[in-house]
């Protein structure tokens, strides 16, 4: 972590933006590589988020990875002033209202609360879609038709843990949605207000557990989908994002049915992709969420395997049972590394793992033998210092 005893500045005076997320990390990192100093707020405070930031500053949680929102209030307030742009990650989908406030009083860099009403309060978005002709699943607020399979999820949830097979709602902040057959891809692309530019593909994965079918695995790009259907996702997200408002980096998760295609959700911020894509050939990705909020589009092309010159994965490694991180150090393809002494239990993500290689399948049977190699490795090491 740096020192500031040299520097005649606070962090808050000397950062460019400030970053905040249940794990910031990847938009630290995105900091980095744009030229920006960052201050960032999460849960984890994780080594690696310490060493990208200009200072860390841990949240505190609420339930299981929720940030409190009284404590950010506090700290953003102590730490950032009003004229610095303050970029959010995952975690405030669910809670507009802590977004409404943050807009009142910073300089958010985003979407907010009227977007974020259009995309995650899931009947609005269902009739948004509905009306633009952009193929979606029904949507339902408590039942489901008799004859339809249905997944119950949580309004403004994210990382799949929130979603399962259900065919009732279990009442306020969750509902039903239409389960459909395919593969998942997500769609990272810039909003400008009125167009989106579509900048990549990646193919997205499950980790399930006993409890969460769907919980979040990892990604993996780019990759290409038939020419068609590309466009025809291409014009639906300039329609999408002109009649949400959209602006920034954005995802739009998919699902590819037989010979069609299905919008399931829209993630209006920067997200796990960020791991997959914020590297040559494309340019910074943060620097060109700053534009994009100013309303400019850059001039790209959807990026190919052949330009990016590999496929890239990150995938989530969750605790197959509980420890204590007790290895150092860790292998140059882990991010997300928790401090030395850090209780993991079982289920928790441990940390991200990261690779390369020709296609999807490559990059996962690599992510795979790395996360097997890493186990072993960690709990040999917490075991030896137990004893
Ligand atoms: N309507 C659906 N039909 C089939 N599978 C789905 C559907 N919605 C979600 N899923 C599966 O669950 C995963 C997580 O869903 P998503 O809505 O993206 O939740 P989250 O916001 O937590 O990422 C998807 O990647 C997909 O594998
Ligand atoms: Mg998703």
């Amino acid at each position: 972590m740096p020192s500031f005893s040299h520097d005649p500045l606070s962090p808050k005076d000397a950062a460019d933006v400030v970053i905040v997320g249940v794990a910031a990390r990847g938009l630290a990192a995105a900091a980095r590589r744009a030229g920006l100093r960052a201050l960032v707020l999460d849960l984890f405070g994780d080594d690696d988020t310490r060493e990208l930031a200009l200072a860390a500053i841990p949240l505190r949680r609420i339930g299981a990875f929720a940030i409190d929102p009284a404590d950010l209030y506090e700290q953003l307030a102590i730490h950032a002033g009003p004229d610095i742009p303050v970029v959010l990650g995952t975690g405030f989908e669910h809670q507009p209202e802590v977004v409404e406030r943050l807009a009142a009083r910073f300089r958010l860099v985003g979407n907010g609360p009227p977007t974020l009403a259009w995309t995650k309060e899931p009947l609005m978005l269902a009739r948004l879609l509905h009306n633009l002709g952009i193929p979606h699943p029904q949507v339902f607020a408590d039942h489901a038709p008799a004859g339809m399979r249905t997944l119950e999820k949580r309004i403004g949830g994210s990382g799949g843990w929130h979603v399962k097979p259900a065919s009732e709602s279990r009442g306020w902040g969750w509902y039903l949605q239409e389960e459909l057959q395919g593969r998942t891809v997500s769609a990272l692309f810039l909003g400008n207000g009125h167009k989106a530019r579509l900048l990549a593909f990646s193919e997205q994965w499950c980790e399930p557990s006993e409890d969460a079918p769907y919980r979040y695995g990892g990604a993996a790009g780019p990759i290409r989908l038939d020419p068609s259907i590309e466009a025809s996702i291409a014009s639906a997200l300039d329609a999408v994002v002109n009649a949400a408002g959209i602006v920034g980096l954005a995802s739009a998760d998919l699902m590819l049915t037989g010979d069609g295609w299905s919008l399931i959700e829209i993630n209006p911020r920067p997200g796990a992709s960020l791991d997959v894509f914020d590297h040559e050939p494309l340019p910074p990705l943060l620097r060109l969420h700053f534009e994009a909020c100013r309303g400019e589009l850059p001039d790209l092309a959807l990026l190919t395997p052949e330009a990016a010159g590999m496929v890239r994965g990150a995938g989530v490694f969750y605790a197959p049972f509980s420890f204590e991180m007790r290895l150092d150090p860790l292998p140059d393809w882990v991010a997300d590394r928790p401090p030395q002494g850090t209780r993991i239990e079982t289920g928790e993500p441990i940390c991200t793992l990261f690779a390369a290689g020709r296609d999807v399948r490559e990059v996962r049977d690599t992510l795979a033998r790395r996360r097997d190699q890493l186990w072993r490795d960690l709990s040999m090491a917490s075991r030896k210092a137990a004893e």
